[in-house]
């Protein structure tokens, strides 16, 4: 491994150690500079490109559909929906540090900070299309989170997120789309990785 290897896998690692609100803005502040080169050139992260791509299939009409990116980070699932031809796109994230690399691409309308732990507000919601990626894992946000966002989607609306296993697995996910009202389009386990092992659940939903 090579010194930009290691350093992307440490910071990785250490994402993934979080535990709670305050340690991910500490986290996400110092890794915000690096993150798009370890993340995207070092790791070769694919569930972020997966998870927008699928938004994409089932969605009528991107460009004439507000998306809400939820952990936006950097904006990295904006740039792709864009390359898809969606035009307004809203962020949040806990980070102001990864808002501000996310509002220096130009990428989305709206950029807010907000801790998907706790209810939120967002003055144009209901959304007909949510999306998320890298946000449901380890240390980071799970069912509380799933459920605030959701109360967010308008009835018919797309939700696409990507929620690690061990997420998956904890926060008993099986049994939480079973009681939503929403219909399962796509849930698929993946890698996020290049050549990675399936570490994540693809999913899908539409709401009732
Ligand atoms: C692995 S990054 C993913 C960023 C982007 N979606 C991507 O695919 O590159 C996880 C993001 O979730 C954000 N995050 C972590 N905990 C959060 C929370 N409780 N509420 C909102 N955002 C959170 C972090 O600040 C970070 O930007």
């Amino acid at each position: 491994m090579n010194g930009s290897s290691d350093n992307a896998r440490r910071n990785l690692k250490r994402a993934r150690a979080i535990s709670g609100s305050n340690e991910a803005r500490t986290v996400y502040a110092e890794w915000a500079a690096s993150y798009d080169r370890d993340v995207f050139s070092t790791l070769k992260v694919t569930g972020t490109d997966t998870i927008a791509d699928l938004l994409h299939e089932h969605s009528a009409d991107p460009e004439s559909t507000r998306v809400l990116d939820a952990g936006c980070g950097t904006g990295a699932v904006a740039a792709r929906l864009k390359m898809h031809g969606f035009t307004c796109i809203d962020g949040i994230d806990l980070s102001p540090d990864m808002l501000k690399i996310a509002h220096s691409k130009r990428l989305y309308r709206h950029l807010t900070e907000a801790d998907l732990n706790q209810p939120f507000d967002m003055p144009d919601s209901p959304y007909p299309a949510i999306v998320s990626a890298g946000t449901f894992t380890t240390g980071h946000v799970g069912a509380n989170g799933f459920h605030n966002l959701f109360a967010h989607l308008k009835n018919d609306g797309l939700m696409a997120c990507v929620v690690a296993n061990p997420v998956w697995q904890g926060d008993r996910f099986n049994r939480l789309i079973d009681d939503l009202p929403a219909s399962v389009l796509v849930n698929r386990v993946e890698a996020t990785m290049q050549d990675g092992e399936p570490d994540a659940h693809m999913l899908v939903l539409r709401r009732n």
